[in-house]
């Protein structure tokens, strides 16, 4: 009879339960969320020196937070820090760090950790691609993507979440991809390492819940291509579903994200549907719509940011 009560009551609280957060979810759709302030934040953002990393660098450093910027890209990095202090940053620290390697992103965060303080919004960002068909594609290419992709967030991860552990207070944000959703041909060893930071990501965020540890955040980006460079000669066939997004536009909505403490960001929204459909779909069809859309030939023109200049 007890083993009854219990379970009559458990069902009780977690229907209460789930009944509130889609009222919650609903009301939102309607109006806009909270915004948390980040001012005096340490935000420390990988692969700042271009695209996506440094429009993310000028939105914090607009919004008062404490910048600090890791790229491997020395001259790069230093133009985004003049930059960030011309968008009115008062504290901005650079890092020439390749985040692929362990113990460069260990003595380099120990360095961090010194001279500027724990850091609170941890931004893995930093991020290439290779952009061969799989059996095109040097193993040395293929283990750097993994490096630089997936294997820097585990290394950063190591360095900067203890710190949030103990101040309860923290956000991780993951720059994934539409290519962690999806495989894509032409882009296995892209799609795979970000299918692993996607998995990382959302790993450690069950794992911080688990642990109750509240005040850590997780937030994960998966974008279509963005006009940064790095994907360019790639191309869409359904530019009113799927367009090729500005970085503007990518990097307000990844910092919307961090600010409203959303958990998954897929831009655009049809990516919401296409994950429906994978998920749904008998494979014949799934395929059959992936190939309508474009989704096997979005690589044919692929040249890169290397080969552009
Ligand atoms: N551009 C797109 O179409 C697109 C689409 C989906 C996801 N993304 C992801 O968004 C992120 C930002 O991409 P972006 O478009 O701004 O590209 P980008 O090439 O402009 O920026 C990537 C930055 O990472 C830095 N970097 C590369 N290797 C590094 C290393 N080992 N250590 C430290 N820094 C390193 C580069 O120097 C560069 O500044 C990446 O993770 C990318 O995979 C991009």
């Amino acid at each position: 009879m007890a083993s009854i009560l219990i379970s009559i009551k458990n069902f009780s609280v977690f229907f209460g339960k789930s009944l509130f957060y889609l009222l919650e979810s609903m009301i939102f759709t309607f109006l806009p969320r909270p915004r948390k302030s980040v001012a005096g934040e340490i935000v420390l953002i990988t692969g700042s020196g271009s695209g996506i990393g440094r429009l993310l660098a000028l939105s914090f450093a607009r919004l008062g937070s404490v910048i600090v910027l890791w790229d491997v890209n020395k001259e790069g990095n230093e133009e985004t820090c003049k930059m960030a202090k011309e968008a009115g940053a008062t504290r901005v620290y650079t890092y020439t760090c390749d985040c692929s390697r362990r113990e460069e992103v260990y003595r380099v965060a120990d360095q961090v950790k010194k001279e500027v303080g724990d850091v609170s919004i941890l931004i893995n960002n930093a991020g290439i691609v290779t952009g061969k068909v799989f059996l095109n594609c040097p193993d040395e290419l293929m283990e750097k993507s993994f490096d630089v992709n997936f294997k820097s967030h585990l290394w950063t991860y190591k360095a900067f979440l203890p710190a949030m552990i103990a101040n309860n207070h923290g956000h991780l944000v993951c720059v994934s991809s539409a290519a962690g959703l999806l495989g894509i041909n032409g882009l296995a060893d892209y799609c795979a390492s970000k299918f692993a930071a996607f998995g990382f990501a959302e790993s450690m965020h069950m794992e911080t819940f688990a642990q109750k540890q509240r005040g850590i955040k997780t937030t994960i980006v998966c974008p279509f291509f963005i006009n940064t460079g790095m994907f360019d000669g790639s191309s869409t066939r359904s530019p009113l579903l799927l367009p090729i997004l500005e970085p503007e536009y990518a990097a307000k909505k990844i910092v919307n994200a961090i600010l409203q403490e959303q958990m998954y960001l897929y831009m655009p929204k049809f990516l919401y549907f296409v994950m429906i459909f994978k998920s749904l779909l008998p494979v014949k069809n799934a395929l059959l719509f992936f190939d309508y859309m474009g989704g096997f030939n979005v690589m044919d023109g692929f040249v890169g940011r290397r080969k552009k200049d």
